[in-house]
């Protein structure tokens, strides 16, 4: 059996697995010219999938554009129930989604799976949002006049999403964009390309109609600048890296689209000399560990006070020398692959960069071939402030650890980067929760947790982490714009 036949064979329902665009409705396999999708765990390849161009491009966007004339004049409670029939639809077929996403990405599949029930969570959230979403009428300061203000929806919506998580931030735009009444055309990274199709074959399921959601898969470099200098785009939303951010940001600029970007992050892990030491080694493992390191909110650099930095450091290398490295589909397995081979070899040369600065890896690590898509995860002490590994954006195993004073040096080397997406500290002092809260430059913070994400909160970052949010209400905002409506007494003198 080759890889993409194991791969359906574990699935319930294999027609989940398929391979394909979706434009105006219609499914197109890869032709001659494909993209390989491969399991990174073993190398082996599951799928290949079209490499379409900038006409397909613009086919998709014109078929996104005539469905949004019907798509928005539907009511909220029509769309809602098409969302409420996808968040049945997603935790139904969890299990097989999940195995998908892990096959493609290489994470445990009990993360694949949860990362399912948190893309489903999306559509349960916004079909009960989109009822709520209330215009207003303005106390006028006209006798003969009405202001009202409504809200509509912004239009046709590029989605351009990453390979972390390739279900859970496409549900995090999607489900939002498709409750508002926009239409999407839908670009996944072409690593992770087959949850987005099998999110696709779900809302075809669901009974959203041809032409609202359209998945294409092909060379970013020729995709990207079609979908985003289209006239008929509106917006752009995108999850990925500073640099593509801001590139994807001045095209925008030409056409004055809307823009939301999820960008990079450098979370510091703050440890208080008064915090609960397991808490915050356990939350540290998670925030750190999860997905193999490759998220944008994971801590990056944690800092911990001298009063209680031996025992933390003693505990954390214990605790992350018991982490066992393997394949996604295997249940022990905490640590999956990184997703490609070229992203571990990034991670091992800030490793070797640190090492090489004199930092010093603390915990018991299983060696891997340095061409494996493998990297054991590693606590780094005697690291400087300066290091590569903690000033960039590690998307690894890697925790380095520092140590401080005072609270104010904490809130200083915290501070010291460009990012500002998410923060994490750990204290049992309520008054030093609100001072470092307020203090701390990030979009979005847990005090005594690494895990925060739900759909209910507004998830984004500052600084060079991004614009706007995704998720809670202002989710639902970033696809709405408002209109005013002046309504004069036609019986009142005309002035
Ligand atoms: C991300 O890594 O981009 C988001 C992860 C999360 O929300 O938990």
């Amino acid at each position: 059996m080759n890889g993409f036949e194991e791969l359906k064979a574990r699935l319930k329902t294999p027609e989940l697995l398929a391979p394909e665009c979706l434009i105006d409705g219609r499914w197109i396999s890869a032709s001659a010219s494909a993209i390989s999708v491969e399991n990174p765990s073993t190398g082996q390849i599951i799928a290949q999938v079209p490499k379409l161009g900038a006409a397909e491009t613009d086919a998709a966007v014109d078929a996104a554009a005539a469905a949004f004339d019907s798509w928005k004049t539907l009511t909220a409670k029509v769309r809602a129930d098409i969302l409420m029939k996808m968040y049945h639809l997603l935790v139904e077929h969890s299990e097989d989604l999940g195995a998908i996403l892990t096959a493609e990405q290489g994470k445990p599949l009990r993360e694949g799976i949860n990362e399912i029930l948190f893309t489903a969570s999306f559509f349960e959230w916004y079909a009960a949002e989109i009822r709520r979403a209330y215009g207003k009428v303005v106390p006028t300061p006209d006798p003969d006049k009405r202001f009202l203000v409504m809200r509509q929806p912004i239009g046709v919506v590029a989605i351009i999403t990453p390979w972390n998580f390739p279900a859970g931030m496409m549900g995090r735009k999607l489900a939002p964009a498709l409750a508002a009444g926009c239409s999407v055309v839908v670009k996944p990274a072409s690593q992770t390309p087959l949850s987005a199709m099998a999110v696709a074959k779900i809302a075809e399921m669901a009974g959203v109609p041809a032409g609202v959601v359209n998945v294409i898969t092909g060379s970013a470099a020729e995709i990207g600048p079609a979908l985003i200098e289209h006239p008929k785009v509106s917006k752009v939303t995108f999850t990925g890296s500073t640099s593509v951010g801001r590139t994807l940001y001045e095209k925008s600029a030409r056409g004055l689209k809307h823009v939301s970007l999820e960008l990079g992050g450098n979370a510091p892990l703050i440890v208080f000399d008064d915090a609960d030491i397991e808490t915050a080694v356990e939350s540290a493992i998670q925030s750190k560990f999860r997905n193999a390191g490759q998220t944008c909110v994971c801590a990056n650099r944690v800092l911990v006070q001298s009063g209680i930095y031996d025992q933390f450091v003693a505990r954390f290398a214990e605790r992350t020398s018991q982490l066992k490295i393997g394949d996604g589909f295997d249940l022990e397995t905490d640590l999956g692959p990184l997703v490609d081979r070229r992203a571990a070899a990034g991670v091992r040369d800030i490793l070797q960069d640190a090492v090489a600065g004199g930092a010093r890896i603390l915990n018991d690590r299983p060696e891997f071939e340095d061409t494996s898509a493998f990297v054991a995860p590693a606590v780094l002490v005697d690291v400087t402030e300066g290091q590569r590994v903690c000033t960039e954006e590690i998307f690894g195993p890697i925790a380095p650890v520092l140590k401080f004073e005072t609270e104010t040096d904490a809130i200083r080397i915290a501070n010291n980067t460009e990012y500002g997406l998410s923060a994490y500290f750990f204290t049992r002092d309520n008054a030093r929760i609100w001072r470092v809260s307020e203090a701390l430059d990030s979009g979005v913070m847990g005090v005594n947790t690494g895990l925060i994400s739900t759909a209910e909160i507004p998830f984004g970052g500052m600084k060079h982490s991004g614009l706007g949010r995704e998720g809670g209400e202002e989710g639902l905002d970033a696809f709405l714009q408002s209109k005013m409506v002046c309504i004069a007494d036609v019986n009142s003198n005309p002035n």
